[in-house]
């Protein structure tokens, strides 16, 4: 007696592995980030909050919604880690950065932001930062401002 095909079980067990599968791949979230190491916490304070959590005038500076003065302010402002691996990777933070309207007027913040871009770069903060999220999944946003496509 030939013994019972088992194959056609394991269809639906396979359609239900694909269904949970998708469950899982819900919006990825900014807890991978955490805890922050000391190093990295100095460069988004010196490179980043200046327009992403700081006060000028009274007014805290927020550029797209994104805090990241400290633990609590990323966890609620940032939509995920691979977006902030995306904008490093790429380097659109900090050197593409562009101050505010307001703060545009204020020749000292222009200044600064030149150094901070400057320092960034001399002193390797980038691969600081890609060391940290190595473990992450950058996304992929489609830039439309990206028309300046390195020739390669
Ligand atoms: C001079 C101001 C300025 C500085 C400094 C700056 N940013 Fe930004 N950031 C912006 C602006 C403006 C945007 C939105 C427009 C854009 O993407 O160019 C943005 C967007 C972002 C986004 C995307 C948010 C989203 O939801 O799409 C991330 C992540 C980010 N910045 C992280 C950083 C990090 C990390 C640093 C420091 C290494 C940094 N930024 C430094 C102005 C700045």
């Amino acid at each position: 007696m030939k013994p019972r095909p088992t194959r056609h079980l394991l269809v639906p067990a396979f359609a239900t592995l694909i269904s949970c599968s998708a469950a899982f791949a819900a919006p990825g979230k900014s807890d991978a980030l955490f805890p922050i190491p000391e190093n990295v916490r100095h460069i988004l304070d010196q490179r980043c909050v200046m327009c992403h959590g700081e006060v000028h005038n009274g007014k805290t500076e927020i550029r797209e919604d994104l805090n990241l003065s400290n633990d609590e302010a990323i966890k609620e402002t940032l939509s995920e880690a691979g977006r902030l691996k995306e904008v490093i990777a790429k380097k659109q933070m900090p050197q593409k950065a562009k101050l505010s309207f307001r703060l545009r007027k204020d020749p000292k913040l222009k200044e600064r932001l030149d150094a901070i871009k400057a320092d960034y770069d001399k002193n390797g903060e980038r691969d600081v930062l890609m060391a940290w999220m190595k473990d992450i999944t950058a996304t992929e946003t489609p830039d439309k401002k990206d028309k300046e496509k390195k020739a390669e």
